[in-house]
């Protein structure tokens, strides 16, 4: 919250015009999130554009209406729904990323794949690491086509679950998928885990809940695990105990008015929600699932 108010300092010192000089954003997800919020905040509502540099930036948190900001160790506890002006996408900006933040943003887009595309998971399967190795600049020719075709892909199946639900009047979101357990466990690891690695964990341990009520096969379980380890992702953590879990579930059940709401894998590409898991059966859940991670 301190980073929003210094944003809100910075605007009135620069004396702009709320009417006809949009603030620009360029930056990650966290940059976007916090000068999207100062924008909506800064006297009732400042136009943004949002240009995005990071992989979660671009297929995730410049494309939606959102912004949050962690508070009081809770995750974006504090935030709005407030649509930029416009958003600017270019890749090249991806070049200068670590290969570490470009498998942080792969994770958002396996999350798409597993639940609404299987098309899209199948790119990944075969082409993630070229992807992730050229950092979606298209060094080669096949690199290039699969790097815009996964982040054209991604974007539009993500637009396609936000357009209609923006203001999350409906509040079973496929796009939820790998955020049910992992605000909990991303505020409890930092610094050391990035958000889409926790969104990677919760992926893994949803499918795991999933193989057991047979939504999904083993052989799905063990390709989306398997998919995760060729992009460096984790698919499990220390953090990942029964008590964290049992809080994940509360919290989740509070935040989605009283029903769990869980998105599970339905096959590859397809999604079930459910509203009955229990502590025993996450517990269980977890424990296969450290069995199954890749060292
Ligand atoms: N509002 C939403 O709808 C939404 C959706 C998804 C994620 N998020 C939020 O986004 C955040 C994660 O975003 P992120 O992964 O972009 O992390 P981030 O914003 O922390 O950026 C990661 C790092 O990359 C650096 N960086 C940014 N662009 C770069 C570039 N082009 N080259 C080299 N380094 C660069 C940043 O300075 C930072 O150190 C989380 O806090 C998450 O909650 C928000």
């Amino acid at each position: 919250m301190d980073n929003v108010l210094s944003v809100a300092r910075k605007l009135d010192s620069f004396g702009i015009s709320r009417r006809r000089e949009p603030v620009i954003a360029f930056g990650g997800g966290v940059l976007l999130d916090t000068v999207g919020l100062a924008a909506n905040l800064y006297r009732r509502g400042t136009p943004h554009v949002r240009v995005p540099t990071t992989v979660i930036g671009y297929v995730d948190a410049g494309i939606g209406v959102k912004t949050g900001v962690n508070f009081d160790n809770r995750k974006n506890s504090l935030g709005s729904y407030y649509s930029p002006t416009a958003v600017l996408l270019d890749r090249r900006f991806l070049a200068t990323l670590n290969q570490r933040h470009i498998s942080n943003g792969l994770a958002e887009i396996i999350k798409i794949g597993v639940v609404k595309d299987r098309r899209l998971f199948q790119i990944l399967e075969s082409h993630g690491e070229l992807i992730a190795d050229e950092r979606f600049q298209g060094i080669t020719e096949t690199g290039e086509s699969v790097a815009v075709d996964v982040l054209g892909t991604a974007i539009g199946r993500m637009l396609d679950e936000l357009q209609p639900n923006l203001w999350e009047h409906n509040l079973e979101r496929v796009v939820d998928y790998g955020h049910t357990f992992s605000p909990r466990i991303e505020m409890h690891a930092l610094p050391t885990l990035l958000h889409g690695e926790a969104v990677a964990i919760d992926i893994a341990l949803s499918c795991v809940l999933a193989w057991r009520r047979r939504f999904i096969t083993i052989d799905e379980l063990e390709r989306v695990v398997a998919v995760m380890a060729r992009l460096r992702l984790p698919t499990w953590h220390p953090a990942c105990e029964p008590q964290l879990l049992r809080k994940a579930l509360a919290d989740v059940t509070t935040h989605r008015d009283g029903y769990q709401r869980i998105p599970l894998p339905l096959g590859i590409g397809g999604v079930v929600f459910v509203n009955d898991v229990t502590n025993k059966e996450l517990a269980e859940a977890a424990t296969i699932l450290k069995g199954l991670a890749f060292p």
